[in-house]
């Protein structure tokens, strides 16, 4: 039986147990994915204490994706770039450490509304972890990334983070609505990675909505709600829009080819987040 799992701290709401547990037993993978929850102080016994128990691998959640970088042997050029690691595969002695997230989310966005980033403009709104690794995996091809945020120097630190790697360097935008008008009419497309939708904000939007027009496609990486204010508007307008539910499950799909090479059932895990999800309502 191999040993998977996930350390955050809360965890019980994560989804990854649902996700990788119901994709095990649909292929008959002889694997258990769990819930596992860490005290900060303990995180360097955890790794360890994982690795010692012969998990093959674990995912890392909030607040551990950039606590855990001390603990490794070897980081993958993304993680490294990205300064954050959502998988951790245990080989050996060596302990490696890996984001799926930004790979995650373009899969999303090409399987779900067909978005091929090569020669499009992309308006990343917010600087954390998801901003991170999304305006990495975009900028490491030919296509033009903004970014704001509302701590612009956050911005503008990533935008230098990314300048090495990025085709084209990122452009930071400043968050008045003068420079965000100009901005969104160079972009085809704009993604909200902020925390601005969720629960306790679900009637802010993380951006003027009256910017928007028809020919946006709009990516909320928002799952929970389903819809938020940003999406609402964007779908009601006749934009193409997708929520974060994808960018979960891709980057769950990326996790297993960094394990073991190989692809899981995709839709068995789409089904079981959203059965999940639905549950939660
Ligand atoms: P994550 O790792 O999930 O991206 P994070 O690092 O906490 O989380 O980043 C959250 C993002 O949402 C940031 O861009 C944050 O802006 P700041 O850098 O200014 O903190 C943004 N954010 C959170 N609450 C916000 C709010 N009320 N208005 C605008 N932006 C907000």
């Amino acid at each position: 039986m191999e040993l998977l799992g996930v350390i955050g701290n809360p965890i019980s709401h994560s989804l990854s147990p649902v996700m990788h547990n119901s994709a095990f037993q649909a292929i008959k993978k002889t694997a258990v994915y769990v819930p596992m929850l860490v005290q900060e102080d303990n995180l360097s016994q955890a790794i360890q204490g994982a690795k010692a128990l012969g998990f093959t691998g674990i995912n890392v959640t909030v607040p551990f994706k950039e606590k855990v970088i001390p603990f490794l042997t070897q980081m993958t050029d993304d993680a490294r770039i990205v300064g954050s690691v959502n998988t951790i595969l245990f080989q050996g002695q060596e302990i490696i450490g890996h984001t799926t997230d930004g790979a995650g989310f373009q899969q999303a966005m090409e399987m779900e509304v067909g978005i091929n980033p090569v020669g499009k403009s992309f308006l990343v709104l917010g600087a954390g972890g998801a901003a991170r690794a999304i305006a990495h995996q975009l900028s490491k091809q030919d296509c033009q990334v903004y970014l704001t945020n509302r701590t612009l120097d956050r911005a503008q630190r990533l935008a230098s983070d990314l300048e090495a790697t990025a085709i084209k360097k990122p452009i930071v935008i400043a968050n008045q609505q003068q420079e965000l008008a100009k901005a969104v009419q160079e972009c085809q497309v704009i993604i909200n990675t902020t925390s601005v939708g969720m629960e306790a904000t679900k009637d802010q939007s993380p951006f003027p909505l009256d910017l928007l027009t028809q020919e946006h496609q709009v990516i909320d990486i928002i799952y929970n709600p389903a819809e938020t204010l940003l999406l609402k508007t964007a779908r009601e307008l006749g934009c193409t829009v997708q929520n974060g539910v994808g960018m979960l499950v891709w980057q769950a799909v990326k996790a297993w080819e960094f394990w073991w090479g190989i692809t899981p059932p995709v839709d068995v895990m789409y089904q079981a987040l959203k059965n999940s999800l639905a549950s939660q309502e």
